[in-house]
């Protein structure tokens, strides 16, 4: 019986555990939050939608973190989300404490499962849940790459007047301003998307894709993105809890790859039962290499921030 437990209630987390019982993707899903009876208050309204939705998962909810035990996998949400003007570097240092903690605790309880991270700044914040918690790489993964290639999807979809589900894209890099929705690989149902919009449009979507967080912060004003966060972490989780072997830009600990060592950076990956089980490495362009390299530097100096 597979056990997903999903620490910190807030928005993103409520949103997980709604699309994880909506997916079915384990048999019982448990928020945790360190708020007294929120979690459990959120998971009630999430179970009491099982008979009008039809499912039939257990949900429920606690601050007791002795819930981790026996998880397959965990979701770490918990943290402050942006506000508006905030960068996501201003963050680093509120939720480092936090992260840290969470991780102890799925160190210590969940000493198995596979730590999927969403709190941002997603790439500093999982290298801290890795320090932490001393896990493998293929069992510490970070959240960015399928929400950003959605983002850029969508907007690809959007500017053609077609479904976005048959727009494929891959956004690499950090999660923020410097990530890289690479332009020569994105297509329509395998129609190259340089051949069916002008440059200039390209370059407005891919920068738009950069901001899609900030954008979403702006209009909230006092809170960032959740559905679709809450949802990609869902879908990590649905590709290891069923051996799916889904192909996902996730925040990985390089080893080498990319021509890069020893910095969480996101990189098309294959995800199962085991986690991170192959990085997908192809021929990048000068540019694109470029890029990357600016992306990775932006990580580094997160990494140093976190003083791990
Ligand atoms: N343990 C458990 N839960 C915690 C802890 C902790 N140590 N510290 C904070 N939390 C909880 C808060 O009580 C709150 O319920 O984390 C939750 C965060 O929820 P929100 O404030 O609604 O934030 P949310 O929008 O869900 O974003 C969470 O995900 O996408 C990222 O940038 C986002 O870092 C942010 C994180």
């Amino acid at each position: 019986m597979a056990k997903l437990c999903i620490i910190g209630a807030g928005a993103v987390g409520t949103a997980a555990a709604h699309w994880a019982a909506v997916k079915a993707v384990a048999e019982e899903i448990v928020l945790i939050d360190i708020v007294p009876d929120l979690a459990r208050g959120k998971a009630l309204d999430i179970a009491q939608s099982a008979p009008v939705y039809g499912f039939s998962c257990r949900v429920w909810g606690t601050e007791d973190f002795g819930a981790l035990k026996g998880s397959d996998v965990v979701i770490l949400t918990a943290g402050r989300p942006r506000k508006p003007g905030m960068s996501r570097e201003d963050l680093l240092r509120t939720n480092l404490e936090v992260v840290r903690s969470c991780a102890e605790a799925v160190r210590d309880l969940a000493p198995e499962s596979i730590l999927i991270v969403v709190t941002n700044p997603i790439d500093a914040m999982v290298y801290a849940a890795f320090r932490t918690t001393g896990f493998p790489r293929n069992r510490v993964l970070g959240m960015a790459g399928v929400l950003d290639s959605a983002r850029y999807r969508y907007f690809i979809a959007e500017a053609l007047g077609v479904s976005p589900r048959d727009v494929q894209a891959l956004v690499m890099g950090i999660h923020g301003d410097h990530m890289l929705p690479l332009t020569r690989l994105a297509n329509v149902a395998g129609i190259p998307v340089t051949d069916l919009l002008p440059p200039e449009k390209i370059s407005e979507i891919v920068e738009r894709t950069r901001k899609g967080g900030g954008e979403i912060v702006s209009y909230l004003k006092t809170g960032s993105a959740f559905t679709c966060p809450g949802l990609a972490a869902v879908e990590m989780a649905g590709a290891v809890l069923r051996d799916e072997k889904r192909v996902f830009t996730c925040s990985v600990w390089l080893e080498g790859e990319f021509g890069f060592s020893e910095v969480f950076i996101g990189v098309p990956v294959v995800l199962g039962a085991g986690g991170l089980e192959r990085v997908l490495t192809f021929e990048l362009t000068e540019e694109e290499r470029k890029a990357l390299k600016a992306s990775v530097e932006s990580v580094r100096k997160q990494m140093a921030l976190t003083g791990l």
